[in-house]
């Protein structure tokens, strides 16, 4: 038997804990719907000021406000003070954690996977009941994985990822095209084209309510003449192109035919083809690693769901270790898988080409 924790005490203390922070974190995702830390940034305010600033309603701004600060996330002047009368402020340093998207800190998104699992919770029991699977689209949650992927892409993308590639990234600076499969809302196809002032990308997507939120920011972002983003299924043997390469941002592993996909990636490329997929270990251990925790979780709440949603599926989960990855490119006809030398907590990344 391997290790775990040792006695029901400590376990139901470990859980008690995770549910606090589970409660906590879906509370910092309500103050962030509700614009709460956006207005708390200018400064402290009561609660009933920050419910005037914010058109909230103040009997229930004042309830948050009282549990931001019991869980040490808000500061408090003076706690003595009359509830009406104590002020709330972010704790100076914190607002790249709270409101700031393009932060490798902004952790804010988590809180929409614990929702959007909430959301399915139901459906989640019927399809482990059945081996059935639970539609991406009912989760709702792609803000919340295109919020949780965007400092990547906007920070490390082209400043430190497309240099491994001196290939695709002098293709890109001499204006060619690359595509996206599964772009999800399109932060890494933006990433792109503002880091490739010349550069075109078509980023593809199977769930119409990512492209049409890609479309949108793509737009905010001033892009949108050269980023286009389009309603396909990838594994679709019609799709067709012609790419200085392609990418697969962390979308491999959710798919019921993932070989199809990158059989789809390397006819529409002569170029690299470029899998940024889970940082699973390589293999199975008990007690895991904090990012084999965060996978296999997943796993079990969504991306497996999610894959299973096909008749016939590779049903890969989260955990896509590279020996899968590897096998599926085979699969796909590539003859050459190589390890990139990204160092990242979260993903591990691979070139395919041949
Ligand atoms: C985990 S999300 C990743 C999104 C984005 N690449 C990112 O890194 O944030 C996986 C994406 O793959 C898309 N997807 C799943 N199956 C697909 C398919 N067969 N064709 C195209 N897109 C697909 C989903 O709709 C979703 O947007």
């Amino acid at each position: 038997m391997t290790a775990t924790v040792t006695t029901a005490e400590e376990l139901a203390g470990r859980l008690f804990e995770a549910g606090i922070g589970a409660f906590e974190l879906l509370t910092v995702g309500l103050g962030d719907r509700l614009g709460l830390y956006r207005t708390l940034s200018d400064g402290p305010l009561t609660p009933t000021a920050l419910a005037a600033a914010t058109g909230v309603d103040a009997r229930y701004v004042r309830e948050w406000c009282e549990q931001q600060a019991t869980a040490g996330i808000l500061a408090v002047d003076d706690p003595t003070a009359d509830p009406d009368d104590r002020r709330y402020v972010l704790p100076p340093g914190t607002e790249a954690v709270l409101l700031d998207p393009d932060s490798p800190a902004h952790v804010v998104p988590l809180a929409g996977f614990l929702e959007s699992a909430g959301r399915v919770l139901p459906a989640l029991e019927h399809a482990y009941r059945t081996g059935s699977g639970v539609p991406f689209a009912d989760y709702g949650v792609q803000h919340a994985q295109g919020g949780f992927n965007r400092p990547a892409f906007t920070g490390r993308l082209v400043a430190e990822w497309l240099p491994t590639l001196p290939d695709l990234d002098a293709a890109l600076r001499a204006g060619g095209a690359v595509a996206d499969l599964g772009c999800g809302v399109g932060w890494a196809a933006i990433a792109l084209a503002r880091g490739y002032p010349d550069a075109t990308v078509d980023g593809y997507d199977v769930d119409p309510a990512s492209v049409e939120a890609a479309t949108r920011n793509a737009a905010d972002a001033g892009v949108a003449d050269r980023v286009r983003f389009v309603v396909a299924d990838v594994t679709d043997p019609a799709l067709t192109g012609d790419y200085a390469g392609v990418f697969a941002f962390e979308m491999i592993h959710d798919l019921a035919d993932p070989v199809a996909a990158l059989r789809t990636a390397r006819r529409l490329t002569r170029g690299p083809v470029v899998v940024m997929d889970e940082n699973a270990s390589d293999g199975f251990t008990a007690p895991g690693s904090p990012v084999d925790r965060l996978l296999y979780a997943a796993s079990v709440l969504h991306c497996l769901p999610v894959g299973r949603c096909a008749e016939h599926s590779a049903a890969t989960g989260t955990v896509m270790r590279p020996a899968t990855l590897r096998r599926y490119a085979a699969d796909a006809g590539f003859t050459h898988v190589t390890d990139l030398p990204i160092d990242d907590a979260m993903f591990r990344f691979y070139r395919l080409e041949g």
